[in-house]
């Protein structure tokens, strides 16, 4: 039995980077976690059954295949997680009557407009991945009647990206700690950095609103790669000049990616949800929780 109040939420994804945080942020609630591969969104009918036995009030979606430059020789995978999974999944939440909330991503942007991003503005998206993003967002309007899509960018949590392996602050640790004299990071390209934890909270608040819809959701401020890198030293007492700063034409990468990605959180702002930290003081925070932990650990 649901608790009044409180709702029966199914998480998508559930030990992923966003997902492991999702889950304490909506302790007041009766969580149904659905863990890969067990629960695979690609298998529309599989999901479906599976939900319909769960019946819940809210699904939360989480799974995407977001490794961008492996989307680019992937399209159809691509295309099938991050779009045509989220139109059947978006179908069996209007089915039964539940909420969907589901994420997508600053790259939907092309980057040209070198400033904040709002809700408004157009999207132009430069790559497979941020296409088949695109296309998700789309079926979401098209068949979920009550939605929440919330792009974010630069997610970093204590749980790592599953999907990439390691989040970029875990990344820039372990290639230093294995020895790296250098380690070459873009400077040309403009996101913020956002602490899962944080979303989590904001997701949470979201819950229970009527206030469907598209949102922004994002640490505020904004740095380039390099300068993120830089801070992750700084802030954990490593040696910044570890970190190169390399252009995205010398860098190299498959993808094309936006050259300034950050968003402006204007929906979030208003209907009154607090704002989120800058992205340095929850980058500071993360490297002091995680030196507690080491500290912690037994031997
Ligand atoms: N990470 C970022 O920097 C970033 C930036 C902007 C937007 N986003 C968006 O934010 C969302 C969450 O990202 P994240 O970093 O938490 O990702 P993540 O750590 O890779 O977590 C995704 C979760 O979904 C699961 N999953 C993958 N394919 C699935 C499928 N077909 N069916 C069911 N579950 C599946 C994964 O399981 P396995 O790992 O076992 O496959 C994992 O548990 C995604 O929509 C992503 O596009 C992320």
């Amino acid at each position: 039995m649901t608790k009044p109040g409180s709702q029966k939420i199914a998480i998508i994804g559930a030990d992923g980077q966003l997902g492991s945080d999702l889950v304490p942020a909506l302790k007041g609630h009766e969580v149904v976690p659905l863990f890969w591969p067990a629960f695979d969104i690609v298998k529309a009918d599989d999901a479906a059954g599976v939900l319909r036995r769960i019946r819940p009030d809210v699904v939360i979606n989480t799974a995407a295949f977001h490794r961008v430059d492996e989307c680019e020789d992937r399209a159809d995978l691509a295309f099938a997680v991050n779009a045509f999974a989220v139109r059947d999944l978006a179908r069996t939440c209007r089915a039964l009557g539940a909420v969907l909330i589901h994420f997508s991503t600053d790259f939907v942007f092309d980057g040209e407009k070198g400033f904040p991003y709002l809700e408004e503005d157009c999207p132009g998206p430069l790559s497979v991945y941020a296409a088949s993003k695109l296309a998700g967002e789309h079926f979401v309007r098209a068949y979920a009647d009550r939605a929440f899509v919330i792009r974010t960018c630069g997610l970093f949590g204590r749980a790592g990206c599953l999907e990439k392996g390691r989040n970029f602050v875990e990344t820039m640790l372990f290639l230093q700690a294995s020895g790296r004299k250098e380690i070459r990071v873009v400077c040309d390209q403009i996101v913020t950095p956002t602490p899962t934890e944080e979303l989590a909270a904001r997701v949470a608040a979201l819950i229970g609103t009527e206030a469907y819809g598209l949102y922004h959701m994002t640490s505020e401020g904004s740095c380039s790669w390099f300068e993120f890198a830089r801070a992750i030293f700084e802030l954990s007492c490593g040696d910044p000049s570890i970190v190169i700063p390399v252009d995205t034409a010398a860098y190299g990468a498959k993808a094309r990616r936006p050259a300034y990605s950050v968003l402006e959180n204007g929906r979030m702002r208003k209907i009154g949800l607090a704002p989120f930290s800058l992205w340095r003081e929850s980058l500071a925070a993360y490297l002091k929780d995680k030196a507690g932990e080491k500290i912690l650990k037994p031997r």
